[in-house]
């Protein structure tokens, strides 16, 4: 069964639904879902750094030979260059020019580099360039001037030497030694927790503002709702102040009315509907003079039939109460009967608006309940029968049993 109406189509309203149902969980576990999601890219980023800073300060080491041309990774390449004789007079008989280049490959830069080149026979060093060399027995140690010591990735450094040696003299095997600037910002996994890190902390900040604006939205709602809810009853007083003896019919014709609603399935916010509809069914009565609605005895025909007008004036008052869908129907047509013989319209069955349908067989019930000034208050059990004696003639014969339940289950009567 659904409401005759969905009040709150606006897009403000439906803004305010979604947002209401977006926030209505528990706040506290979002929050520490969020803070354990950035607190969990914070400490990945940290143990990337940890790993970078570690590995920037590693020594690496490879062997090779320098005359490998084609040698994978960072190695160190020589070729010999010139040779020439010596006088008879120096201490070695040849002279002999090495170009060595060191290779860089790799996507990081390589610092604080050294070599050791191994040679086949004893040599002497006459003249070096772009580096300091050290002669350990036949191993040449190369560490590299302040220009060369650092090789850029993907590119290459020389430095060279002349040396004396009587034989020939063969460069061989090599071991390198260096350093990598590994750059955390070079991984992709650094750039995809930074992301994800700015965008779960952009969602978080977000979603707190939307909180605060819900938060603050919640309240002032709340405070309006308060303050409108307070007017409806103030008008249920002053029409039941009309006749002493109807005190408090207003509200409980409401009220029964808010319990048949929320047992046929309407939602929270239509079943207030029904409520504050409830309260102002009799408005019309404000239209009617004290003389007829206090009198005592049984009213004659035209006495009766000025009575009867309370709902075109109920319905004329409310016209254009247009923030409340139906409420102007539920004060015209609440005398309406199913069988089509109330009045004044004389709709009959569904053409009777579902809420008002409601109001009239709560209506009815509490005016059966309750002490009238021309007869005393039936007893509930009469009013029971009388519900069911007139479901489907005057009565919605769906709605009666659901009123008959609330009867039997004591929600119905109550004292307001
Ligand atoms: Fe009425």
């Amino acid at each position: 069964m659904t409401a005759d109406g969905i009040e709150n189509n606006t897009l403000l309203n439906y803004n305010h639904r979604m947002l209401k149902i977006r926030f209505s969980g528990d706040r506290k576990a979002v929050r520490i879902m969020y803070i354990v999601l950035i607190a969990v890219y914070l400490i990945l980023l940290g143990a990337l750094f940890i790993y970078y800073t570690d590995l920037s300060h590693k020594t690496f080491e490879k062997r090779g030979s320098v005359m490998d041309l084609n040698d994978p990774g960072v190695s160190v390449e020589g070729t010999r260059s010139k040779e020439w004789r010596e006088g008879p007079t120096a201490p070695f008989s040849k002279g002999m020019e090495y170009d060595f280049v060191i290779t860089n490959p790799e996507k990081n830069e390589i610092y604080e580099w050294r070599t050791e080149i191994q040679f086949s026979s004893d040599f002497d060093i006459d003249s070096a360039w772009n580096g300091s060399y050290e002669k350990v027995d036949r191993t040449l140690v190369i560490v590299p001037d302040e220009v060369t010591s650092i090789v850029d990735p993907g590119k290459e450094k020389t430095f060279g030497l002349v040396m004396l040696a009587d034989d020939e003299q063969a460069a061989g095997d090599y071991r390198l030694l260096y350093k990598i600037n590994a750059k955390m910002t070079g991984a992709p996994l650094f750039w995809l927790l930074m992301v994800a890190l700015v965008f779960t902390s952009a969602t978080f900040l977000a979603d707190e503002l939307n909180y605060l604006r819900y938060e603050s939205l919640r309240k002032k709602q709340e405070e309006i709702s308060g303050i409108l809810q307070e007017s409806f009853e103030t008008f249920a007083h002053i029409i039941d102040a009309k006749d002493p003896y109807t005190e408090g019919h207003s509200l409980r014709v409401a009220y029964y009315a808010k319990l048949i609603a929320a047992e046929m399935g309407y939602d929270e916010d239509e079943q207030e509907r029904v409520y504050r509809i409830g309260m102002l069914h009799d408005i019309g009565k404000i239209g009617v003079t004290d003389l007829i609605l206090q009198k005592p005895g049984k009213l004659d025909n035209d006495e009766y039939s000025l009575i009867q007008t309370h709902v075109d004036i109920g319905g004329e008052i409310l016209k254009d109460f247009n923030g409340l869908k139906g409420i102007s129907e539920g004060a015209k047509y609440h005398h309406e009967r199913w069988d089509g013989k109330g009045y004044s319209s004389h709709l009959s069955g569904k053409n009777i608006p579902e809420i008002t349908r409601i109001i009239c067989v709560a209506d009815s019930y509490d005016a059966m309940t309750s002490p009238r000034v021309y007869r005393g208050a039936m007893s509930g059990d009469f009013a029971r029968q009388e519900l069911i004696r007139c479901s489907g003639t005057q009565f919605d014969p769906e709605i009666v049993p659901i009123m008959v339940k609330l009867i039997d289950l004591g929600k119905v009567p109550v004292e307001l």
